[in-house]
Formats: structure tokens, C-alpha cells, sequence
């Protein structure tokens, strides 16, 4: 023995894999052999034993864990938190562990009862003593670590666990001498992996491979220059000794069968201490109302999922369910963050879900000025596509010009304040800009069973659409047309050239003749290939009967285009009899309008095409003023382009051929988007088709 450092273990005189925990337990269970984990764990015990004191805890009969004493609790001095073992096959272990402690004049801390927290299995504190890295995720819960910053005085950093192999924080995470770290960073997530690279600089982090993992070699005990853990590839056992570390292998293969190794079967009760170092945590909690159709709707679900996903912990404190199918429910949730960054990342994702009312949130938003034109200040609350009401003086104003992914900003008027979502361009000296998530609300229609269930109909996310059920939404949407049209609303349609090479081209004039389209957004492409076929019956040179490429067809859109230049406008070569048919042949000849947005890949460009994107961008909004349905027909860019400037409530159909499109467009989480995964030009036709069916929209109801 050469140090004065402690362990505490336990001898394997019950032990077993007695029951499934974790998965390495799956499949083993009464598979270890006793013999050889008593003589495993003696040689531990024992090679242990040349560097540091072992005390020993008395082993209990119908505890067959208890051999893994990582988990009886975390020492630091003379203080111990004593573990809440989440599984209750654990539970029972505390009372002998806390025995134990008491009986060896540590005061013992004890956590709320339904609070889990596993020990030194899940904080392992930093080895010079400078701060505790506190794991949760899976055994213990992120409320806890306050508790332990509290107690042991101590900077506590929580790191959140993602792989159910690596279910405690010592499985896959080893702080060793000198500030080196030995860790398997797949175990965590992102936000946690960039907090270690933060505090460990990149020579002192030694990362392990999966195989390596897998064989536990994070699970090792460290004393000064030695690490003992089960098993090591040569090659980690290089990159180890080549810092100044030696390596001792003993073998724990029948401990990995219960899902613990070396680190697992020892406490260290001796740490260092550092009295110049001060208890800190960035943990938040925040209590928040969620209201709504909270089950029948899936809400809750979703936002306890968007919680832990983001890196958060929650616990719900009350749950008042609706009894009748029409009535509304109401849950109290405590929401837990790592930091204040990740808690401010969770409320705006919750607030975008709409079910969120934050009671203690009687406050006002918090607002900062302008200082360059066209920044808004850093931390700016980016807006959704939802209702949005920011809370300004105690009174709630609602936010003008709504769209997603911009800043609101706040301008004093002799009316009182008005806020509106603006371009980061638009911000002007002397606006406030809403930061934070504070004093904002979402106002969202309680979405219902039969809503959601009509949702569930409509999306195409999960693939290629099968023919009926593309039918079936075809249906639906000449049902809208007819309906907008013949109420005096308004569609617009977005559309890329695709909609002309698979002959969609015809049908879309239809629609516009006919007076189902109030505007037409796009390209410079649709407009060419449009009147490339209308003038020379090809479209990219493909002769659009035939479906045969002509000679030298693919000048055919660039002479087009040079006739369009000729005339100064699409306007004015349709009015010169130049071009008699067609999507933009019908929008002049019906007075609908139509912008074209232009792009780096445009040949020409038409006279009519704004290359000057921000006016593009302004003219697109003002199309899209008061609309009621947008169709986007195949156009990834300028349908994403109008996506992001559409508000909720909005009803968007987007046809394209690639499910990734339109899960992009259609997955906005509002249950107006309808996706259709198909031919854009067979779409077209079975609308126009469907159309032509359908007499008036009330002959189908009766
Ligand atoms: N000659 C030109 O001037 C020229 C030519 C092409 C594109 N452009 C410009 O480039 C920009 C981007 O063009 P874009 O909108 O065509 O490209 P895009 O990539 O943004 O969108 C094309 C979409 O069509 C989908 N698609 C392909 N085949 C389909 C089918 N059979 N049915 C349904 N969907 C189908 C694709 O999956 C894709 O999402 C536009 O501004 C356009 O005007 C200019």
C-alpha cells in the first residue's frame, strides 16, 4: 500500500444476476458463475490493496448488487449523499449502506424519497478536486445535483447519458490524475460532449473506441499513475502509458454479465478536497401549465418527449384530466434544464407547441435596442409561424406580419407599443427586439381527436404515397378549391419547371383560367419551359407529345427567352399574339399575378424576373397577404422560401416527388400542412379531373 486513498467494496458472497436492469443483465440471468466472480473479485481486492486501504461493507443476503458499492452513495470529506436507487430491486441496499456510513462517522445526506440519484455510479468527481461531473439521463435524475452542489460544496456538471449500455456516468466517463479525462463520448449528447471539451483540454481527453467501451475499460479504478479496469486494446493501452499511466488488466468478466466492472465494485471514500472551491450549479427549474387536449391530442407526449430530447428532466406535479371528450385537460410540470441556455431552448420549443402557459411568467418581455441596423441583438426570441402575443407594459399585444425564424421587434407609437415580426434587414436604430422567452405566448386552437386524427390521414411523411391515398387527398383538395374559390378567397401556388416536363403544364393553366389560383410564385425556369412548350411544343428541348428530345431543342429555351427580352415583358409578348397558351398566358390573360424570384442557375433572365432577392422576398409576402391555401408543385426552393414566410393557419399542400421535401414543408407541427409524395404532373391531372367532377361543393354533401 502506498497512498493514504480509501475504497469501500463488498465481497461476492450474494451476488448474482438475480434480475434485468440494464441491458449487459438481459439474457444472464443466474449465468455467472459464483466461483469465478469470488475468485475475479479477489483478485481485485487484492491488487487494489497494493495502492490504497480497502474497507469492507458486510455483504447481505437478497441484495446481490450490494458487491457493486460505486452506488452506495457519493463521498466527499466527511460527507456523504447517500444514493435513492431508482429500480426497487436496489432499493433495499440503502439502509446497510447508510449503516455503514453512519457507523464510520460520516454525516449522511439524504435526498427526497422519490428522487433517484445512484452515487458514485453516476459523480465522479474531476481528480485535482476542481469541480464534480454528475451524470443523469437514465439512474439519476437532474433535480438531484442542486442538492449536491448544496451539500458538498461543490461546482457540479451535469452530463446527460444517451446509450442505455452506458446507463451510469462511470461506465463510460473516468476522470484520471493530472486532469486527464478517459471517456466514450457517443455516450453523450452534444450538449454535454461540448461542456467536456470546455473544462478538458484536447490533450488531456483520451477517447475510447466502442470495442473498448463495450469491454468496460472506462470502469477504472485510478490511483495516482495506475488504472486497473477488466480488459484494454493495445493500442489504448499505449495511448494511456504514453501520458504516464500504467495499465493493469484483471479480468470481470462475470461483473459485465450484471453490467459493472472495476469502477462499479469500489467507492472511493477518500477524494480530493478543495477548500478554495465553492458549490455552484447551473441547473434550472421552471414550473409551467401545459392546457389543452393534453391526451387525446398526444400534447403531453410530445412536450415530456421535446423535453428529455433537448436535455432536460421533468417531473408532473399535477395532472387534471378532462372527462368529457370536448373538454380541455391541465398538467403542472416541473421542468429541469442543465443550464440556462438549455431551459431557454426547451420553453421557445414548448411555446411553439402551444400548450404552454407560463403562470409565473407574470412578467413583461425582456427587450433590447437596435444598435446596428439590420442585427438584432444575440440572444433575439426567433419567431414561429404561430399567433404570437408578447407581453409589453403588463398588457399582452399581439405580434403583426407573423412568420417563422425572424426577430419581433417592439416600436412605441401614440397608440401604445406594436410588435412585428421583421426581417433582420428591416431592423432599424432605436427598435426594441424581444430576447429571451419571456412574457411570450403562443395562441393555438386546441387541436382535438378528430383533428389530429385527420393530421395522421393527411401526412405523407413516412414514404412514397400509396395511389389511393393520393386520391383520397386530391379529393380533399378540390373540395378547399372549390370551396376558396367560390368564397371569394385565395390561393397561391408556388411551381418549378417539373410541373411543365411531366405535362402538369395544361392543368395548371386550367387552374388559373378557371379561377382557382389568385397568384403564381416561382422561378424564371416555369415561366421559360411554360412558354418554351406554348411557343415550340418542347419543354428542355423535349417534345412534349412525343416525349422524344429535337434536334438542337436545347436552344429552344434561350431563343424564348431572347423573345421575351425582345418584347420588354411576358405581358407584352402575350398581348403581341406570340404566345397563346399556357400558365403564364393564362395569369395575364386572367390578371393573375405572378412574381418570379430569381436564382443563380437562371439562363437569361426574363425581363420579368427579380433578380434583386430581398424585393423578390417582399413581393413574395405581399402575394402571400391574407391567403387561405398555398399548393407547392415541386419546387424545393421556393416552396421552403414561401414555407418560412406563411403563418399558421395557413393550408399548404406541397406535391413533390422526394419524401424529404415534403416532410420538411409539411412537418411544421400545425395541422394545416398536407403532404403529397408523388408525380407532380399526375397530381395536377387528378385534381383537374376531380374538378371537373365535383358541380358545386354542396351536390357531394348531399
Ligand atoms: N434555365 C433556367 O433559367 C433555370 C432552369 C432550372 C432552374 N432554374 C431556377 O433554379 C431555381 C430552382 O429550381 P427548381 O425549383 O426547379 O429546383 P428545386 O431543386 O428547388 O426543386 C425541384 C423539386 O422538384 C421535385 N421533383 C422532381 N421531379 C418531380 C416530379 N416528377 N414530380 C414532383 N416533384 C418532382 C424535386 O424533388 C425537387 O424538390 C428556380 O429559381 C428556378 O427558376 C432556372
Amino acid at each position: 500500500m502506498t497512498s493514504r486513498i480509501r475504497f469501500l467494496m463488498c465481497a461476492p458472497n450474494h451476488y448474482d444476476v438475480d434480475y434485468v436492469i440494464n441491458p449487459w443483465m438481459e439474457g444472464n440471468i443466474h449465468k455467472s458463475s459464483r466461483e469465478r466472480a469470488v475468485e475475479q473479485w479477489h483478485k481485485l481486492h487484492e491488487t487494489i490493496k497494493e495502492y490504497a486501504i480497502v474497507d469492507l461493507v458486510t455483504p447481505e443476503k437478497g441484495w446481490p448488487d450490494m458487491v457493486f458499492t460505486a452506488n452506495a452513495g457519493l463521498v466527499l470529506g466527511n460527507n456523504v449523499v447517500l444514493s435513492r436507487f431508482l429500480h426497487k430491486e436496489r432499493q433495499g441496499e440503502e439502509p446497510y449502506f447508510q449503516k455503514w456510513f453512519e457507523e464510520n462517522g460520516y454525516t449522511v445526506h439524504l435526498l427526497p424519497q422519490d428522487l433517484p440519484f445512484e452515487g458514485a455510479g453516476d459523480a465522479l468527481l474531476d481528480r485535482e478536486g476542481r469541480w464534480l461531473w454528475a451524470g443523469y439521463g437514465f439512474r439519476s435524475e437532474l433535480d438531484s445535483h442542486p442538492y449536491l452542489a448544496k451539500w458538498l460544496d461543490v461546482e457540479v456538471l451535469s452530463l446527460r447519458l444517451i446509450d442505455d449500455r452506458f446507463y451510469h456516468l462511470d461506465t463510460c466517463f473516468c476522470p484520471l490524475s493530472n486532469g486527464y479525462l478517459l471517456y466514450y463520448p457517443p455516450a453523450f449528447d452534444s450538449y454535454s460532449n461540448r461542456l467536456i471539451e470546455m473544462r478538458v483540454a484536447p490533450e488531456k481527453r483520451i477517447v475510447v473506441l466502442e470495442p473498448d467501451a463495450v469491454n468496460f475499460a472506462c470502469n477504472a479504478v485510478n490511483v495516482d499513475h495506475i488504472v486497473i479496469m477488466n480488459k484494454i486494446s493495445e493500442k489504448l493501452k499505449a495511448q494511456i502509458a504514453e501520458v504516464g499511466f500504467q495499465v493493469i488488466e484483471t479480468p470481470l468478466t462475470e461483473f459485465l454479465k450484471a453490467g459493472g466492472a472495476a469502477k462499479c465494485l469500489t467507492l472511493r471514500s477518500t477524494e480530493p478536497l478543495r477548500e478554495e472551491l465553492h458549490g455552484n450549479v447551473t441547473v434550472e427549474s421552471r414550473v409551467l401549465c401545459m392546457k389543452g387536449h393534453l391526451l387525446d391530442a398526444g400534447l403531453i407526449n410530445r412536450a415530456l418527449d421535446l423535453i428529455v430530447d433537448n436535455g432536460g428532466s421533468f417531473q408532473v406535479l399535477n395532472f387534471d384530466l378532462g372527462e368529457q371528450r370536448q373538454s380541455t385537460s391541465a398538467a403542472e410540470v416541473k421542468v429541469s434544464a442543465p443550464s440556462h441556455e438549455v431551459m431557454e431552448e426547451i420553453i421557445s420549443q414548448l411555446i411553439e407547441l402551444g400548450a404552454v402557459d407560463l403562470p409565473e411568467d407574470e412578467r413583461d418581455a425582456q427587450l433590447e435596442p437596435v444598435t446596428i441596423a439590420g442585427v438584432a441583438p444575440d440572444d433575439f426570441y426567433v419567431s414561429t409561424i404561430y399567433p404570437t402575443e408578447v407581453r409589453i407594459n403588463g398588457k399582452w399585444v399581439r405580434v403583426e406580419k407573423q412568420r417563422m425564424d425572424v426577430p419581433i421587434a417592439i416600436t412605441e407609437t401614440s397608440y401604445g407599443p406594436t410588435a412585428m415580426c421583421k426581417m433582420l434587414r428591416e431592423l432599424v436604430l432605436g427598435d426594441q427586439v424581444v430576447v429571451d422567452v419571456q412574457g411570450l405566448r403562443t395562441i393555438r386552437k386546441p387541436e382535438s381527436r378528430e383533428q389530429r386524427s385527420a393530421q395522421e390521414f393527411s401526412f405523407m411523411s413516412s414514404g412514397v404515397s400509396s395511389e389511393r391515398r393520393v386520391e383520397l387527398i386530391v379529393e380533399q383538395v378540390a373540395w378547399e378549391l372549390r370551396k376558396i374559390r367560390d368564397s371569394g378567397g385565395k390561393v397561391v401556388v408556388t411551381a418549378g419547371p417539373v410541373v411543365i416536363h411531366t405535362g402538369g403544364g395544361q392543368h395548371l393553366a386550367q387552374l388559373i383560367r378557371e379561377g382557382y389560383v389568385q397568384a403564381l410564385l416561382g422561378g424564371n425556369a416555369i415561366a421559360v419551359h411554360d412558354m418554351e412548350q406554348s411557343l415550340m411544343g418542347t419543354s428542355l428541348g423535349v417534345d412534349m407529345k412525343r416525349g422524344v428530345a429535337v434536334r438542337g431543342g436545347h436552344r429552344h429555351h434561350l431563343k424564348l427567352i431572347n423573345t421575351v427580352r425582345r418584347h420588354g415583358s411576358i405581358a407584352k409578348t402575350v398581348e403581341a399574339g406570340v404566345i397563346k397558351s399556357g400558365v403564364m398566358y393564362e395569369c395575364v390573360k386572367n390578371n393573375v399575378p405572378f412574381i418570379l424570384a430569381g436564382s443563380i442557375r437562371d439562363d437569361g433572365p426574363l425581363p420579368d424576373t427579380q433578380m434583386d432577392l430581398i424585393k423578390a422576398q417582399t413581393e413574395y409576402a405581399q402575394q402571400l397577404q391574407g391567403v387561405e391555401m398555398v399548393l407547392m408543385l415541386s419546387s424545393m426552393l421556393h416552396s421552403i422560401g414561401v414555407g418560412n414566410m406563411t403563418p399558421a393557419g395557413v393550408r399548404m399542400v406541397c406535391v413533390d416527388i422526394n419524401p424529404a421535401v415534403v416532410t420538411k414543408l409539411s412537418d411544421r407541427g400545425s395541422i394545416e400542412s398536407i403532404g403529397v409524395v408523388t408525380d407532380v404532373g399526375l397530381f395536377l391531372s387528378l385534381l383537374v379531373q376531380q374538378l371537373d367532377q365535383l358541380t358545386s361543393p354542396y351536390t357531394t354533401m348531399l
